[in-house]
């Protein structure tokens, strides 16, 4: 159980799917040290530099990225190499701009309370095991339920005539969702969840964004693998999040077993895989290269159902990357059967199973999480995105309360 990334590396090396006759691109070890080091800085002691120094920081963070870049741009001459690293660097200046700022945020105190001890434990549990559980009671379930009720006899109906596409079975703005978070924002708080937030991220929290989704078997999207393999790995769909910045919550709205769609987690996976912040970076990324509408490398790659490793081309130019810096955050398709590294992350998968009402709040970048596939029956659920809040949402969300 302990040395997943060792058992990582040795899936890609044994998988069929990820051969290819090629040279892997070289890094020098100290332009990755560079980069590695101002980011650690950054990240560690943001909020406690000077403005200079943090601006020293993102300044090098930029320069040594693309001194990275560019070392990998010269040892290629082919032109969608080339580009797969053009559009990589690209994302990973977006991403890093975006942490970056996160990192100097100034951490509250204020407002945020700890005086209950259920807010205490829950505190604790996230910067522990990065969740906490919870349930929401029953009235407030009803309550949300009645909210959305048309909503859901909409989406039946779409399930039922064939329209299975995520987009089509959820819902996640105007005046249903607004009432919606308005429920949980007060049942969050009065539960101490979103103190437990505050004292996790070091700013008031609150419940920013909701979906509301419907969960059916025939959405198979999940289960697609490699067509080589006697089986899909058990781990499909395993994968960390893009943001840093917003913690998560799934809350249950229909009772959920091991048959329709669990949310589960692998508690220390994330800590396990040891990842360098480059190679962390390159990761959360790497699935959106050849995505956008313009891009050279869409036709391609022509992936499938959105998933990058579908593309034999987008493999072959994935695995050209030098393995320090090498990383999918959605690897769960990836992981060989029968190995090491698939039975290792089975022992650590956890099912949250439960009533309606029952939740996970957790922090999706730093917990490899999955959920919402179903072999029967059908999965009511929200999906739920907190955010900082400030002075200005805290009034409008007053007034709302008033109005209401
Ligand atoms: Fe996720």
């Amino acid at each position: 159980v302990d040395d997943l990334k060792a058992q990582i590396a040795l899936s890609y090396s044994q998988h069929p799917e990820f051969q290819f006759e090629q040279q892997e691109f070289q890094l020098e070890r100290s332009a990755l040290a560079a980069f590695n080091d101002a980011y650690d800085l950054a990240r560690t002691c943001g909020g406690r530099l000077s403005a200079r120094q943090f601006d020293w920081c993102v300044q090098k963070c930029n320069r040594e990225l693309t001194t990275a870049f560019d070392q990998l741009k010269g040892q290629t001459t082919d032109s969608n190499e080339a580009c797969f690293l053009q559009e990589l660097r690209g994302e990973c200046e977006r991403l890093v701009n975006q942490e970056l700022r996160y990192f100097r945020r100034r951490t509250v105190t204020r407002g945020v309370s700890l005086n209950g001890s259920r807010a205490r434990a829950d505190a604790l549990n996230l910067l522990r095991s990065r969740h906490f559980l919870g349930k929401l009671p029953a009235e407030a379930v009803r309550e949300i339920l009645d909210v959305g009720a048309a909503a859901l006899t909409r989406f039946r109906e779409t399930a039922r005539r064939g329209g299975l596409r995520r987009d089509e079975l959820s819902l996640y703005q105007g005046p249903v969702v607004r009432a919606i978070l308005h429920i949980l924002n007060r049942e969050f708080r009065k539960q101490g969840a979103l103190d437990a937030l505050g004292a996790y991220t070091g700013e008031r929290m609150w419940a920013g964004g909701a979906s509301l989704e419907l969960s059916v078997p025939q959405a198979t999207w999940w289960a697609n693998s490699f067509a080589g393999l006697p089986r899909s790995p058990k781990t499909l769909y395993a994968h960390i999040d893009e943001t840093i910045a917003s913690p998560k919550a799934i809350v249950y709205l229909s009772d959920v077993d091991r048959m329709n769609g669990p949310t589960s987690y692998f508690a220390g996976a994330y800590e396990s895989l040891s990842l360098n912040p480059l190679q962390e970076l390159v990761g959360r990324v790497v699935g959106n290269v050849g995505n956008a509408a313009d891009s050279p490398l869409r036709a391609y790659y022509a992936k499938q159902y959105h998933q990058s490793m579908t593309s034999e081309r987008f493999r072959r130019h994935f695995m050209k990357l030098p393995a320090d810096m090498r990383f999918n955050s959605h690897f769960g398709w990836e992981i060989l059967p029968e190995s090491a590294a698939e039975n290792s992350l089975c022992a650590r998968e956890q099912f949250m199973v439960g009533e309606g009402g029952t939740y996970i709040v957790f922090d999706g970048a730093r917990l490899l999480h999955r959920g919402g596939m179903l072999e029967r029956g059908e999965r009511i659920a929200l999906q739920v995105v907190f955010s900082k809040t400030n002075l200005i949402r805290r009034m409008v969300r007053g007034m709302r309360t008033l109005w209401r």
